[in-house]
């Protein structure tokens, strides 16, 4: 197994070429169920990492990112919406890699990041594409999706990895880094949305129809397992069940 901390469990994988799942898990004493913190790193000439992972975390995912790359060439530090597990460790890790700034929503940007940061932002319009060299990331704004006025998701769009965050986030200590099971994404994270319910979400199915267009290959979650398959038809599920409440 890829572990690069025995003690604590943290592991990397590579889930897409060029694209590495790093996992924590929570034991089931610390959270019920157990849970993972994920982050994703994207290698390539400038080399992005999604989601810093919780502050204090911050040495475990610095330990997976020098596995792969020397962390002070990391260029973009990236996530979803302000919150801690997705960006609490971002000032550690500009202070770790010199030449990094936050990407991350227009929205984010101007309400907290530019303000939290110890570098500003490259703000992301909707759309807005932005290369890495090889790989290519595109912005989507997802207002409230599932939390967050700011939230939103990137996309890689040569290997069709959509960087999910907190949606079909699935609880466990010890999921598998990528499955090409729906069910098994599915289920767990359907039980843990009744457990912790989405914010009510106007236009929610519109969001997840909005995501879908993308044709993912690969849903890259931050809680739980990573799914490869037809990403579109499960993101349809999500917002059809939503649109149910
Ligand atoms: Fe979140
Ligand atoms: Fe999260």
């Amino acid at each position: 197994m890829p572990m690069t901390n025995d003690q604590a469990g943290t592991r990397i994988d590579e889930i897409a070429p060029k694209i590495f799942r790093i996992s924590t898990p929570v034991p089931p004493e610390a959270m019920p169920g157990g849970f993972t913190f994920n982050q994703f790193l994207l290698v390539d000439d400038e080399p992005l990492l999604f989601h810093t992972g919780p502050r204090k975390m911050f040495s475990l995912t610095h330990e997976a990112v020098a596995s792969v790359i020397d962390p002070s060439r990391l260029r973009w530090i990236s996530f979803s919406h302000f919150e801690a597990d997705e960006c609490g460790a971002l000032n550690e890790w500009l202070a770790v890699a010199p030449d990094a700034l936050p990407l991350c929503g227009a929205l984010a940007a101007m309400v907290s990041v530019d303000d939290f940061a110890d570098r500003p932002a490259k703000p992301l319009a909707d759309r807005e594409t932005h290369s890495l060299g090889n790989l290519c990331v595109q912005w989507f704004d997802t207002p409230h999706l599932p939390h967050g006025m700011e939230a939103g998701y990137l996309f890689e769009t040569t290997t069709r990895t959509l960087l999910c965050g907190d949606l079909l986030a699935q609880p466990g200590a010890a999921p598998p880094a990528i499955t090409e099971s729906a069910a098994l994404v599915w289920e767990p994270s359907e039980a843990m949305r009744k457990e912790f319910p989405y914010a009510p979400i106007p236009g929610a199915a519109a969001l997840l129809d909005k995501l879908a267009a993308t044709e993912p290959e690969v849903l890259a979650c931050m809680h739980g397992a990573s799914y490869r398959g037809d990403g579109s038809a499960l993101l349809q599920r999500l917002g059809a069940a939503l649109g149910n409440g």
